[in-house]
């Protein structure tokens, strides 16, 4: 680990307005760090003069431009492959770039969907990555041109993320729950969910221990499948709100919900050298899912 930051960071934050970037920016904002969080009309990224204008330091001069911005439609994807590779490889390189030019360091957001999903082991930084689909291979051809522009940058490669301000799989799950609807869910998949709240507070912290630039995996410490979590975060929304009526979920298999995009079926992350950098664990799956559902409008 390399000593904490001296002064109060100024951030440049892309895509504040989305699921992670919003719960981001409150928590940079309640550290009382100098944020600067340009909303997509005024800067986006796939806009070269926009780039332009940070380079310029139209947007101040920060000491960290964290990128949450991104193409996230996985199944989307593979029909729109040029969109997702503009956003999410060739502007992250650009980016990567413009923050060489000023002298700021790039803090970018990456993905499970990097990796196959054949392992049945945690994986790590250094595991072989092999994309099934258009996003995962858009995501890890990102990584690569931050890298290849600027070796100064941090990539944390999340995964099943969740948060109050956006569309994610525990709200779905609790909005059908809510309407009554029976629910088939895939029972063969693996992965790690991770809550936007405390993924905010692992980026946050890597700011103020300036951890070495590198990829870190950051991720929830409890994995569980699809099936598994719809059932818990259906269970903990009936007992909250003592609800009397039942869940109709089902497990099924992959095979018989499939999707235009290929998802890995082992996505667990190994966390140990984000940790040993001397970020803190995030809370147990139970916790913060508790949390988001007492946050949360359904
Ligand atoms: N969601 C997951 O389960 C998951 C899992 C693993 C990794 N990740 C990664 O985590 C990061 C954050 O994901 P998220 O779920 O928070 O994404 P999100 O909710 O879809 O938010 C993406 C944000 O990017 C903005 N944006 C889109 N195109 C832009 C452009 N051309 N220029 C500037 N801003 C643009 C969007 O603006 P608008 O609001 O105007 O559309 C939105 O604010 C992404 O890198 C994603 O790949 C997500």
């Amino acid at each position: 680990m390399s000593e904490t930051t001296p002064l109060s960071p100024k951030i440049l934050l892309i895509g504040s307005q989305g699921m992670l970037g919003s719960d981001l920016l409150t928590t940079l904002l309640n550290r009382g760090w100098n944020v600067t969080s340009p909303w997509r009309e005024d800067l986006d990224i796939t806009i070269p003069a926009h780039l332009e204008a940070i380079r310029r330091r139209d947007w101040s001069s920060p000491t960290h431009i964290i990128n949450c911005a991104a193409y996230t439609a996985v199944d989307q994807a593979e029909q729109e492959s040029m969109a997702a590779m503009r956003l999410n490889a060739v502007a992250p390189g650009t980016l990567a770039w413009v923050a060489r030019e000023i002298g700021a360091q790039l803090l970018h957001i990456s993905t499970d969907f990097v990796f196959d999903g054949f392992a049945s082991t945690p994986y790590t930084e250094s595991s072989p990555t092999n994309p099934l689909g258009t996003y995962g291979k858009s995501k890890l051809q990102g990584e690569q041109n931050v890298f290849k522009e600027n070796d100064k940058s941090i990539i944390f490669r999340t995964s099943w993320l969740y948060g109050s301000n956006g569309k994610c799989f525990p709200r779905t799950m609790i909005e059908h729950y809510l309407k009554g609807t029976n629910l088939k869910v895939v029972n063969d998949q693996i992965g790690c969910p991770t809550s936007t709240i405390d993924l905010s507070q692992t980026i946050a912290q890597a700011i103020e221990l300036n951890i070495a630039p590198g990829i870190y995996h950051a991720t929830g410490p409890d994995s569980c499948t699809w099936y598994q979590f719809a059932e818990l975060a259906i269970k903990t929304y009936r007992e909250m709100h003592q609800l009397p009526y039942e869940i109709n979920l089902a497990p099924c298999t992959t095979a018989e919900y499939p999707t235009p995009a290929r998802r890995p079926a082992y996505s667990v992350l190994d966390n140990t050298k984000i940790q040993a950098a001397g970020v803190s664990a995030h809370r147990a799956f139970s916790e913060s899912l508790l949390e988001f559902i007492a946050k949360t409008d359904f």
